[in-house]
C-alpha cells in the first residue's frame, strides 16, 4: 500500500514539547491546505472516501483514533495516537477514521486546494476507479 509513516522529531525540554514540519523535507509534497477535525463523537465514522489526486499527511495532535485504509487489494488500520508521527497517504487510497477520544485533534496537511470534483465518495465506484 502507498502508505508511509514519518517520524518528526520532538524538540523537548524542560518546558514541554515542540515539533516542526517543513514542506519538501519531512512532507513529501507542497503544502497547499490545512484543516483538522476535532469534537468528534466516538461512534462516528469520518472519510468513507478517497481521492483522485490529492495526497494527505495526517496527525493526530491529540487524544487517538482509528485509521482504516484501504487500496482495492489491501486493508490496514493504523491506531494514530502520537502527535509527533505522521501517515502519509497518497491518491487512490479509501479511507475511513473511527473510535475518536473525545480529546482528539486529527491535524490533515492536504497537497491541493479542497476539490469536491477529486473525491470519490462511493466504495463501489473506487474500486471502478482504480482498475
Ligand atoms: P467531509 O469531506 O465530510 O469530511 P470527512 O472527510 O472528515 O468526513 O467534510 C466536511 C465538510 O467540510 C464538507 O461540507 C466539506 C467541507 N470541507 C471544506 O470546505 N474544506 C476542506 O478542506 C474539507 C476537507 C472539507
Amino acid at each position: 500500500m502507498k502508505i508511509k509513516r514519518i517520524l518528526f522529531d520532538i524538540h523537548g525540554d524542560e518546558r514541554g514539547q515542540l515539533v516542526a514540519i517543513e514542506e519538501l523535507k519531512s512532507i513529501p509534497f507542497d503544502i497547499k491546505r490545512v484543516y483538522y477535525m476535532y469534537n468528534t463523537t466516538s461512534k462516528v465514522i469520518r472519510g468513507k472516501h478517497a481521492h483522485k489526486k490529492l495526497q494527505q499527511v495526517m496527525i493526530c495532535l491529540n487524544g487517538f483514533c482509528k485509521l482504516h485504509l484501504d487500496d482495492g487489494e489491501e486493508k490496514q488500520t493504523i491506531d494514530l495516537n502520537s502527535p509527533n508521527e505522521g501517515i502519509y497517504i497518497t491518491n487512490n487510497i479509501w479511507r475511513e477514521m473511527s473510535d475518536f477520544s473525545d480529546d482528539c485533534v486529527l491535524l490533515v496537511l492536504a497537497s491541493e486546494y479542497y476539490d469536491e470534483n477529486d473525491y470519490i465518495r462511493d466504495y463501489q465506484d473506487f474500486l471502478n476507479y482504480i482498475k
